[in-house]
């Protein structure tokens, strides 16, 4: 990366970091951080042809994303133009970290989320490794408090959700999440690299499922 790109991720990360910093549903700028640092991990592993676009895609990932937005999955693409716009950048370069954006997120078990382009699977894979594992079991419980969900109920099975609506206005208990995302992520990484990491954070969340159960149950004692 050149000295004028560098220049730019540490615009962006100021910029992210003012934004982010002490948000409470799991989407703080801790967690935007956590992306960025993966991203250039798997990068590293992985190789890439962009990093500068990998970097700036990572710190832009949840910079307006729908599930702040009334599920408004146009907003974050819209938002993160906007600030690229103030930066001399090629037209392409700005487009690609845009494509990364609109395509990144999770939309439902039965919805496939294709990226078009080796950065954008490795920053995805950053993100969802962030949702597993002992950080992702924080995450999940911190934004289902912020939605005021329920954290179980047995009587509410999960769903598959074939839709991205469907699954947006979901409002079912935490623990469904599990079922709904968190442990189908495993097999949905893109990398070699990540899907070995993701291998010890799923293990990580059956074990905290199965202890959570016999809690409930009075079955640990
Ligand atoms: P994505 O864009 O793929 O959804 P994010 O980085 O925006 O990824 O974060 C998604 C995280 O938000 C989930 O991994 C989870 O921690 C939390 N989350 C989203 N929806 C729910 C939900 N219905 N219940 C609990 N947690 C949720
Ligand atoms: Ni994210």
């Amino acid at each position: 990366m050149n000295e004028k790109e560098q220049s730019i991720i540490e615009s962006l990360i100021n910029k992210v970091k003012n934004k982010f910093m002490g948000e409470g549903s799991g989407h703080d700028w801790y967690h935007i951080e956590r992306v960025y640092n993966m991203s250039k991990k798997l990068a590293i592993l992985e190789g890439v042809e962009d990093s500068f676009v990998l970097e700036a895609a990572a710190l832009l990932h949840d910079i307006a994303d729908h599930k702040f937005h009334n599920g408004d999955e146009t907003m974050g693409p819209k938002v993160a133009l906007d600030i690229l716009k103030e930066f001399d950048l090629a037209e392409d370069r700005k487009q690609h970290i845009i494509q990364i954006i609109k395509e990144i997120s999770f939309k439902g078990a039965g919805v496939p989320t294709p990226m078009s382009s080796k950065e954008g699977q490795l920053v995805q894979d950053a993100d969802r490794l962030d949702a597993i594992g002992a950080i992702g079991i924080a995450r999940t419980f911190a934004y289902g408090g912020h939605k005021n969900h329920p954290i179980y109920d047995p009587f509410i099975k999960p769903t598959c959700h074939t839709s991205f609506d469907a699954y947006k206005k979901s409002t079912a208990p935490t623990i469904n999440h599990f079922y709904e995302k968190l442990l189908l992520l495993k097999d949905l990484m893109n990398s070699d690299s990540a899907k070995k990491i993701a291998e010890k954070r799923h293990s990580i969340m059956e074990n905290f499922l199965q202890d959570f159960y016999a809690e409930w149950e009075s079955r640990d004692f």
